[in-house]
């Protein structure tokens, strides 16, 4: 049927009486324009246009459960095909399946990528195609120390990602130092530390930061770093805005060193379909950390925003490094979803409370 996706489902037999009011039943709940199953003969077509699948599961299952056991496997192989269906988008809480991505298609597109020179900014980068394993006596450590120092003892291109947030420079009491630099020697001093992610990630890896910029300053604080890390030829992937529900957001800085390209085992990957379809745009929802006071921090990521930064830009057993560590909420979640980490923190308070919330 023109304007949808179809499926078609090859029957083993006629179907009886029962099935086809089963298949009845189900259409009448769905505006037929969006969701229609066609039955004829040995045929079934479902044509897809926009579908709510949990709805599409709990109407199922109350059909289902007035259908005799030799029946069932009809609406469950009607179930299993739209679950395999893996390309769609989402509106309004519905899978789309057609003409989800029109406005995106460009004719001759990779010629005129060609043309325009994509990520010009970062190429002849010099990175080395060559990592090396993680030193062991690191892994899995929460280290006390100044970042910038403790990375120098790491080789180069051992990293897999950078997840972290660096003080703000907003004036906060944090445990270990002061949080009220002047700008200039705030920025050189974290472009220091930055340089030495870039150098401990792999070739492929990614640097992924989360900075609030201080309006009351009129410093753009995502933009300079941003700058900052293009002039050292990372490629720029996009931006997250991180809407914290508080009438506050923060911006997420995603960059990749060498290629956009992630190379690893594809069973290592553990993100769910579902997951990657909610997660990848460009604004996240997330509450802001309601476990501050118990860890004594005054700025720590929520486990959630963690959750997804980890599992949409790195696979099980990858190398998960945050050199401003704080109370540890990176390396937490890094060893729930079984990543190895390094969490480097300059407040031994602050490392004791992150070993606390290892198992
Ligand atoms: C925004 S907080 C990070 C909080 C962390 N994301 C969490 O969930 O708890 C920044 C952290 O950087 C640490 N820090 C400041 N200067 C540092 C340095 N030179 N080396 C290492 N850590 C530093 C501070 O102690 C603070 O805990």
């Amino acid at each position: 049927m023109k304007g949808y996706k179809e499926i078609t489902i090859d029957l083993k037999s006629t179907p009886k009486q029962r099935e086809k009011l089963a298949i009845m039943e189900l259409n009448s709940f769905f505006n037929p324009r969006d969701f229609n199953i066609d039955l004829k003969d040995q045929k079934m077509t479902l044509n897809l246009r926009a579908l709510d699948v949990q709805q599409f599961t709990l109407i199922k299952n109350t059909v289902e459960a007035d259908l005799e056991t030799e029946n069932q496997s009809l609406l469950t192989s009607i179930e299993e095909s739209i679950y395999s269906i893996k390309n769609y988008g989402i509106k309004n809480g519905k899978r789309v399946f057609v003409d989800f991505d029109s406005e995106r298609k460009v004719k001759n597109r990779a010629l005129k990528e060609g043309r325009r020179g994509k990520y010009f900014y970062a190429t002849n980068s010099k990175y080395i195609d060559q990592n090396t394993d993680f030193p062991e006596s690191f892994q899995n450590q929460i280290i006390c120390g100044d970042s910038q120092q403790m990375l120098e003892k790491l080789p180069n291109n051992c990293v897999d990602l950078v997840f972290t947030s660096p003080p703000y420079n907003f004036g906060l009491d944090y445990e270990g130092g002061e949080d009220d630099h002047n700008w200039d020697i705030y920025f050189k001093k974290l472009f220091r530390t930055l340089d030495e992610c870039i150098r401990v990630l792999k070739f492929g890896g990614r640097l992924i930061i989360n900075v609030q910029p201080l309006f009351s300053d009129y410093i753009p604080s995502h933009h300079m770093i941003s700058q900052h890390l293009m002039r050292r030829k990372l490629i720029w992937k996009g931006e997250v805005l991180w809407e914290k529900n508080n009438y506050n957001w923060e911006f997420i800085e995603i960059f990749c060193k060498g290629e956009m390209k992630k190379s690893g085992e594809k069973d290592l990957i553990d993100i769910s379909a579902d997951e990657f379809k909610e997660w990848v745009v460009a604004k996240w929802s997330v509450a802001p950390e309601r476990n501050m006071k118990k860890y004594d921090h005054p700025a720590m990521f929520p486990e959630k925003l963690v959750e997804r930064v980890l599992k949409l830009f790195s696979y099980k057993n990858d190398v998960i490094l945050d050199p401003f560590n704080g109370a540890g909420t990176t390396t937490s979640v890094a060893q729930k979803l079984d990543r190895r980490f390094l969490g480097i923190d300059i407040s031994e308070q602050y490392c004791e409370t992150a070993r606390s919330r290892l198992d």
